[in-house]
């Protein structure tokens, strides 16, 4: 399948360069019927939809301490990552976990004269910690849900006097917190459960003229080509990953972010620069389901852990789209959205 690059989708203010198309990723394993027939044999699909709503973001971290730690951080991406790679040129690359940093990077450069940066969801800080890095004129704040995070990312930023890690919740942004001239999320407000207190808590904690950067995953529009099987997936994708609300449409964000007084001002779709990513995560899947052994040693991971092997099983058929239907009836989408608060 030959994989089109993202485009600007909305508001279109910028277009990126046009580049050369991706190398083809070549065809999946199996078909989708077929993976969710794997995923079922194993973990009971009837039982997981039963968790189907569950609020279960802190359990589910800390169940996966594991997954990321011995397995993502060792063998697939970079220390403190808990988020997918941008390969650009659709080759997957380590490198391509400090994209999301490299956007922020830039948009500092371009909006000049930035003093405040906050990361809503920073996990372990990698974000952050690469970003006060090259900006040491730059005070840097993260703030993630989980005290287990925030002390990590702690630790890695002893010698970062522009970075400070705070635990707490962006739903809403506690008051004290300062205000900002960029606040951006990577892979973390789709656990948004009330998207209008969490919208109108970023703008407020928004100088004017600021932005806010959102690097995360949305529903696709419903549409009746729409297969079961993709539907399926797609909430088993949530419930793996603990999504309690279920992915919002960018159609829904956007709203909720206008509704809170943000300009849309960019709208990036991305998926494409993930996909590298996601074939090399199904691959390990892969030997998760076709290995007893392997999944006698995954015994150690808690439930809520173990569930890392269905989504990664089944996103690259959630994001790529599945050959034979229109390909544009993916289940799900990775985006860049870039919203400002007016200067006056
Ligand atoms: C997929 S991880 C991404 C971590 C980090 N952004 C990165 O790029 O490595 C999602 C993070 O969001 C955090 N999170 C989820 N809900 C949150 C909330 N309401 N407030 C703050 N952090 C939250 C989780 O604890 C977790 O660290």
């Amino acid at each position: 399948m030959s994989i089109k690059r993202g485009a600007c989708v909305e508001n279109k203010v910028k277009k990126p360069a046009e580049a050369a198309p991706l190398p083809p990723l070549g065809p999946l394993p199996f078909s989708l019927g077929e993976a969710i027939g794997m995923v079922d044999k194993v973990f009971d699909i009837d039982k997981m939809l039963k968790d189907e709503g569950a609020q279960v973001t802190e359990p589910y971290y800390q169940q996966s301490v594991l997954v990321y730690e011995q397995f993502y951080e060792k063998y697939l991406s970079v220390p403190g990552c808990m988020h997918f790679a941008l390969n650009y040129d659709g080759v997957f690359d380590r490198k391509g976990f400090y994209g999301q940093a490299r956007g922020i990077a830039r948009q500092i450069k371009r909006m000049g004269g930035v003093e405040n940066v906050l990361e809503v969801g920073c996990g372990k800080g990698l974000n952050t910690v690469r970003l006060a890095q090259g900006h040491p004129q730059v005070q840097f704040t993260g703030l993630d849900l989980l005290h287990e995070h925030a002390e990590k990312a702690r630790a890695r930023a002893t010698d970062l006097p522009n970075a400070n890690f705070v635990q707490g919740s962006f739903e809403p942004l506690p008051e004290d917190l300062g205000e900002f001239d960029i606040a951006f999320g990577v892979e973390t407000l789709c656990y948004a459960v009330d998207l209008d207190l969490v919208c109108q808590s970023l703008a407020r904690a928004l100088k004017p003229g600021g932005r806010v950067v959102i690097f995360d995953c949305f529903l696709e529009e419903r549409s009746d080509a729409h297969s079961e099987d993709m539907l399926l997936a797609t909430r088993l994708l949530e419930i793996g990953w603990g999504i309690s609300q279920g992915y919002r449409t960018p159609a829904q964000w956007f709203a909720a972010l206008k509704r809170a007084g943000l300009e849309m001002h960019w709208d990036y779709d991305e998926t494409a620069h993930i996909l590298p990513n996601l074939r090399k995560l199904q691959e390990f899947s892969v030997k998760f389901y076709n290995d007893w052994k392997v999944r006698l040693q995954a015994r150690i991971v808690p439930t809520l852990g173990q569930r890392n092997a269905v989504t990664a099983l089944l996103m690259p058929y959630l994001f790529e789209g599945v050959e034979g239907e229109n390909a544009s009836l993916r289940g799900v989408s990775y985006r860049r959205l870039v919203v400002r608060k007016p200067k006056a």
